[in-house]
């Protein structure tokens, strides 16, 4: 049985404005008090025995905050992912409106990204097409994938995907049999899962199975594992959740993970902490297991994909 590692997502602690459902919005937005609160955050992760750091271009400045720590505290036992794909355009702005990143999924934007994320060498052990789908072209662009392979064989990285939306299965499923020379491309898959949705849980399974490396990001819902009075259809799985958060005297957040690492076993889940306060409490799931009952119990919460993801959608960045 693999030992299922925490790591940290950097996506909230980047930009000033993320998907979340937060009700007070921080009292400072400047890009100075996000530069130094990232830098606490990540020397505060790593002391606490956090190894891996997740990013992507599109976090603001969320991979460059971590190329200058990295530069500052080269661990040698450090693996870094970060992504492709995706542009910040929101440029810092508040309350921008329209679309914060834009998606691009071609040769040209690789190349671009790329050659700015390879400062992360030899630290970076994973490199992800952000949020992979059909409608894009990606798994069906030749010379992307040729190029992708290319950086595998030249680095020695391992090339993943990241997915959302209802069809993350079949996303997953056809990536995972894409072969240049006869070998698989894609060695690491980074899939939304948690309590409310569970609907990849036998494809990460079988993934694992083959040797496959399975991160788990968006572990809280995006927050909404919290209690809210916006979604009172999850009133009884809030009620369980405190439950278990006062018997183990761990939060909510602390709970909500420690399912996946029992459940799942993948070999990472991602914290989306915002600072030190909400890592702090998230590396709680740490410390206790759940049993068999309890996870039983909470699988049962489970919603069906297509709703989980139109609820989703109708979030707010702020
Ligand atoms: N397409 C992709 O590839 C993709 C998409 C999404 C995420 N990711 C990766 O996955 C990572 C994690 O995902 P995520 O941050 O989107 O989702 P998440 O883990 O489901 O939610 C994180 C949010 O939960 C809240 N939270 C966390 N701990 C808390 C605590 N103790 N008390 C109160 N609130 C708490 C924070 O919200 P507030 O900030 O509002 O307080 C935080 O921003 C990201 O950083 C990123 O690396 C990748």
């Amino acid at each position: 049985m693999i030992k299922t590692e925490l790591g940290l997502g950097l996506a909230a602690i980047g930009r000033p404005e993320y998907l979340n459902i937060r009700t007070e919005a921080d009292s400072n937005k400047s890009e100075s008090f996000y530069h130094e609160n990232a830098i606490k955050v990540m020397d505060y992760a790593y002391e606490q025995g956090i190894r891996h750091f997740d990013t992507a271009p599109s976090y603001g400045q969320g991979e460059a905050f971590l190329q200058e720590w990295f530069r500052q505290h080269p661990y040698k036992d450090l693996a870094l992912s970060t992504k492709w794909g995706y542009t910040y355009v929101a440029n810092w702005e508040l309350g921008y409106k329209g679309p914060h990143e834009i998606k691009e999924h071609s040769l040209h934007k690789l190349i671009e990204q790329w050659s700015v994320s390879k400062c992360l060498l030899p630290a970076l052990k994973v490199y992800q097409v952000h949020s992979a789908t059909f409608e894009s072209g990606i798994l069906d662009n030749k010379e992307v994938l040729q190029k992708l392979f290319e950086i595998k064989k030249e680095t020695g990285l391992k090339i993943g995907i990241s997915t959302s939306g209802p069809n993350q299965g079949e996303v997953l499923e056809y990536a995972s049999q894409i072969k240049i020379n006869s070998e698989s491309l894609f060695e690491s898959f980074q899939v939304t899962y948690n309590i409310l949705e569970t609907s990849t849980h036998d494809l990460l399974k079988k993934l694992r199975k083959a040797g496959k490396i399975v991160i788990i990001k968006e572990a809280l819902a995006n927050g909404r594992l919290f209690r809210n009075g916006k979604y009172r259809h999850y009133e009884n799985l809030y009620t369980y959740l405190e439950r278990l958060s006062k018997k183990y005297k761990v939060s909510v957040d602390a709970i909500a993970l420690r399912f996946i690492i029992d459940h799942l076993q993948p070999n990472i889940v991602l914290s989306g902490a915002s600072n030190t306060s909400q890592l702090s409490e998230n590396l709680k799931s740490r410390e206790f297991k759940l049993e068999d009952q309890e996870l039983a119990s909470l699988v049962e919460y489970a919603v069906e994909s297509n709703f989980y993801w139109k609820e989703r959608s109708h979030m707010q960045w702020n």
